[in-house]
């Protein structure tokens, strides 16, 4: 059973300069047209879906010449206050990075720097008393350590093994304190046990719903937003009792990313 839902607080930023001008995953191909102002329109669609749903969403100015900026997760890492900037693991993407700290230190967020490569809430995230934390392609193995020094959150190593599923958020989708969705063939053998021991009753996504990013899902305790071509996954979530609210981001996608990818929860405290 869902528990209440809770109203939450988000970052955001509008893909005003989204473009896919080159791969640094395997979603990404620079030759294939992108149509930034149907990106534009997708993104209002899911900053909407948030108010629709009671949530307060903020938003961070674009940057021209950053056209992944839009994917705010990662942006950094929010729990209780404390914020975590990020380091990216490849140049295209680094200057994000000051942006989304100038942004936390103006919000009055206790500030926290990275020592090693991490990309923030795409790879970080906290489910009920645990932080999972992935690795394996983006945020390296060594910031899980200073994660669970900043945050005091047990980190949970999550090994991610499929170069489509290169952030946690694109294999594993957070549905409450107690309940997660997943993709079990994107995690290594020892981190799919983890996950059967740590969440029992989670959901396990299919190969067909992962590949439309399904689990790129924001979940508030009772609805969960997602993609709306995840079917499959929307109608298992809706059995457990889930409501599910479809939103198209076909224009992102191209660059590998979903509603989650473009979502930053701004803990401020508690959960
Ligand atoms: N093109 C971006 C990258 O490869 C997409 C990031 C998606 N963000 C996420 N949280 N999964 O870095």
């Amino acid at each position: 059973m869902p528990m209440d839902a809770t109203s939450q607080h988000f970052l955001m930023c509008r893909p005003t300069y989204f473009a896919v001008d080159y791969a640094i995953n395997p979603w990404m191909d620079p030759s294939a047209p992108v149509d930034t102002d149907l990106a534009i329109q997708q993104w209002e669609q899911l900053r909407q879906a948030y108010r629709d749903l009671g949530h307060t969403v903020e938003e961070i100015a674009p940057v021209p010449g950053l056209p992944d900026m839009v994917f705010a997760a990662n942006g950094g890492t929010v729990i209780d206050g404390k914020a975590m900037a990020v380091q990216f693991r490849d140049p295209q993407r680094a200057d994000e990075a000051p942006a989304y700290r100038a942004w936390f230190e103006a919000a009055g967020l206790e500030l926290h720097d990275p020592k090693h490569v991490n990309e923030g809430e795409g790879d970080i995230l906290l489910a009920g008393e645990y932080l999972l934390a992935g690795t394996g392609f983006r945020t390296a193995h060594a910031s899980h350590a200073q994660l669970q020094e900043v945050f005091g959150y047990p980190v949970i190593t999550m090994q991610l093994v499929d170069p489509r599923f290169y952030h946690l958020d694109t294999a594993l989708a957070v549905l409450d304190e107690r309940t997660v969705a997943y993709l079990p063939e994107a995690f290594s053998p020892g981190s799919q046990e983890v996950l059967r021991r740590l969440f029992p009753d989670a959901v396990h996504a299919t190969m067909v719903d992962a590949m439309v990013l399904g689990l790129n899902a924001v979940s508030d305790g009772q609805h969960v937003v997602l993609p709306t071509q995840a079917t499959g996954l929307a109608a298992k979530l809706r059995d457990r009792g889930y409501q599910t609210i479809g939103v198209d981001l076909s224009e992102l996608r191209k660059a590998g990313g979903g509603p989650k990818c473009c979502t930053l929860r701004l803990r401020q405290g508690g959960k």
